[in-house]
């Protein structure tokens, strides 16, 4: 039998036809057309399912979707959803009626979680804090064995937890959340914001121009020991240290994973925020846990997704 996965994003929908067992069998990628409306996503993503799965549809259990956003799960609504043109749609029931297949809609950051916990670093665990640096900056609880939601199940947006008060405004209209600051889109901008005052610098010489600045290039010119790119990941790591040891005091993890488009950066990313940390936690709290990043890498949303298929089915 097998599920399916779809990492539903507002660029692109990733579909994956997962085996329990032996992981991702088919996979396919296409534009997510966020801007022909919810019917036209919606299309497309039965059009993803159906490439997958091939003669395979019959021998699906069910289908598990992870979106950005606030998630009812019980009712397969997307409240709302940033960059979807999702507001209040029933999501899991269009797909269900189409395919008659029980569909599944959580959280992509809670889907992460739970893929890690089921294929990837975070198996046999009970508790831990799984976070997700892409676009947008998600987060996804296990403690005592079950993902946390909250009372209306749109919970641990870990993303808009704020640590400089004063800091940049953030997509959600606060100001200082780790996303406005430690966010892929964000890390490119303090770049591009020091290369207006330090222009001779190896970030903006990797990207060719200011404009064309994004975080992959922060990371590649601190590998080179550029002072802007150290800069601009010294102030991205120590955000994201105050936010996990806020996390930590509150949640007593054994472990913090670490995905999302921005994990790729490794122990460039890893490195400064184990050592950041501790300067931020109660000495109980010390090396109480490990961080480590994502082992599913460009996997996690669709096994993810497939994950909260079979964990909201159980
Ligand atoms: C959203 C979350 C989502 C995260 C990652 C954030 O901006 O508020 O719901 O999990 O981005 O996509
Ligand atoms: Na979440
Ligand atoms: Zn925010």
């Amino acid at each position: 039998m097998y599920l399916i996965g779809v990492d539903l994003g507002g660029t692109e929908i990733k579909t994956g036809l997962v085996s329990k067992d032996k992981g991702i069998i088919n996979k396919v990628a296409i534009p997510t057309e966020a801007n022909l409306g919810a019917k036209k996503v919606t299309e497309n993503i039965i059009k993803t399912i159906k490439l997958v799965a091939e003669d395979n549809l019959n021998r699906v259990e069910g289908i598990g979707i992870g979106s950005p956003g606030s998630i009812d799960r019980d009712h397969g609504i997307v409240r709302y959803a940033p960059n979807l043109p999702f507001h209040n749609f029933e999501l899991a029931h269009s797909i269900s009626e189409e395919l008659k297949i029980p569909t599944f809609v959580e959280n992509d950051a809670n889907a992460f979680a739970l893929g890690e916990w089921y294929f990837g670093s975070a198996q046999g665990l009970k508790h831990f804090v799984a976070l997700t640096l892409g676009t947008g900056i998600g987060g996804g609880v296990v403690s005592h064995g079950i993902l946390i939601t909250g009372k209306d199940g749109i919970g641990t947006e870990l993303g808009h937890v704020i640590v400089d008060p004063d800091g940049p405004l953030c997509g959600c209209g606060s100001r200082g959340c780790i996303e406005a600051i430690a966010s892929a889109k964000n890390t490119a901008r303090w770049a591009k914001e020091f290369t207006v005052k330090i222009p001779d610098n190896k970030v903006v010489e990797l990207a060719g121009s200011i404009d064309a600045i994004e975080s992959k290039h922060v990371f590649m010119a601190l590998e080179q020991g550029d002072f802007v790119a150290q800069m601009v990941v010294d102030k991205i790591t120590d955000a994201l240290a105050k936010a996990i040891a806020n996390f930590v005091h509150i949640f007593n993890p054994e472990m913090i994973i670490i995905g999302g488009g921005m994990s790729k950066a490794g122990k460039f990313l890893i490195n400064p925020i184990r050592e950041k940390v501790n300067l931020y936690l109660m000495p109980s709290f010390r090396n109480s846990f490990k961080i480590m990043l994502s082992s599913l890498v460009e996997d996690a949303g669709i096994l993810g997704a497939s994950a909260a298929a079979m964990y909201h089915s159980r």
